[in-house]
């Protein structure tokens, strides 16, 4: 029997569907294993012991950064403090998962027609980036799904030695990747820590409940549908440098973290996932891909997303921090616009 669900636009959901909500794509398709390697290519590397620096190169480097850090930095004659230019970014994007995009492609399209009618050069050239901005927000969101890619989140995720897991995620933002972990593994609980309050307050808090997260029903095995209010939760707002916790997690966790930081503090961030992970747990670390499309990305959405250092690494670089700095890589690969390592220490 195919089963219901009511969502915001009114409309029921057939499970195994896709629809487009004005801000985001809901998806319940799962997939077979034959179809598996669509959604995630793993483990290009067969022995990390073997792989160097000379033969990978370095991450690339995103050097366009946003106006808004530009102008503080000007103003302030000093480098934006880093907890200051995670509040710039977190409010930033918050407002792109907010918009109602196909309200906002036809204004940004009729503000680019009438400023070509006004033969004003400056405000076309202003339309037309905020037009292509939100084309290609809509392509990456809602067409491509590429931010959240809830079918690769799973490939990736699956298949975990785990029941009932206490989650720590690192760097938490709106919480999306941990809420999908615990729809697999059900039943556990979720810590989730920024040192940013709106995390807590606007992008966790404004984390649509009616979004599904497609898991399992432990009693049965079959597929089962969460949302948000069904995980017990817990939301820090603390420095992960200041966190009380010991090894207490059987997932340490965090997405869009490493990149962050130039090489000279990754042996940290890694030690911050070792920290606080349970004898037998799983680190998981996400980070984005070096890809030509990623590239352009950062590029057209600078004022939006860069506002900190920022590098875009293979799986394999990304493989090789962990691997240099103790931590057993027990699966690896990528999905549509993320890398992704399951490891434990060695
Ligand atoms: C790039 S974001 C994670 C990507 C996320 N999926 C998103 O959609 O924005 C990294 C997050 O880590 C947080 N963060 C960075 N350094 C931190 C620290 N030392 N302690 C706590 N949170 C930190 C930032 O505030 C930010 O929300």
């Amino acid at each position: 029997m195919t089963s219901l669900l009511q969502y915001e636009s009114g409309f029921a959901l057939a499970s195994n569907e896709t629809r487009l909500e004005p801000s985001y794509r809901i998806d319940l398709r799962s997939f077979s294993e034959k179809e598996y390697n669509k959604f995630v290519k793993l483990n290009s590397v067969k022995d990390w012991s073997l792989l160097s620096w000379k033969d990978i190169g370095k991450p690339y480097e995103v050097t366009s950064i946003a106006r808004e850090k530009k102008e503080w930095e000007d103003t302030h004659e000093t480098n934006l403090p880093a907890n200051v230019s995670w509040q710039m970014f977190n409010k930033s994007f918050h407002e792109w998962f907010v918009k109602d995009v196909p309200a906002e492609m036809n204004e940004s399209k009729r503000k680019f027609m009438q400023s070509l009618k006004k033969f004003d050069f400056h405000e076309s050239k202003s339309a037309l980036g905020e037009m292509v901005r939100i084309h290609l927000w809509n392509y990456a969101h809602r067409v491509e799904d590429g931010i959240w890619d809830p079918r690769g989140k799973r490939a990736l995720f699956e298949g975990l030695d785990l029941i009932k897991p206490r989650i720590l995620f690192l760097g938490a933002a709106e919480g999306y990747e941990a809420m999908q972990l615990s729809a697999i593994y059900p039943g556990g609980d979720i810590v989730f820590v920024d040192y940013d309050p709106f995390c807590k307050d606007t992008r966790f808090a404004d984390f649509p409940e009616s979004y599904p997260f497609l898991g399992i029903n432990p009693s049965t095995g079959s597929n089962k549908v969460y949302h948000k209010d069904d995980f017990a939760s817990e939301y820090i707002v603390e420095d992960i440098r200041k966190l009380p916790f010991s090894q207490e997690f059987d997932i340490v966790l965090s997405v869009g973290l490493l990149e962050h930081f130039p090489d000279s503090l990754k042996s940290e961030v890694v030690e911050w996932h070792r920290k606080f992970l349970k004898p037998g747990g799983y680190i998981i670390m996400t980070t984005p891909r070096a890809q030509l499309k990623s590239k352009l990305y950062y590029e057209i959405m600078a004022d939006v997303m860069n506002h900190t250092y920022r590098e875009l690494m293979t799986v394999e670089q990304m493989g090789l921090y962990l691997y240099e700095n103790g931590l057993e890589i027990l699966r690896h690969g990528f999905i549509k616009v993320h890398n992704g390592i399951i490891a434990r220490p060695r």
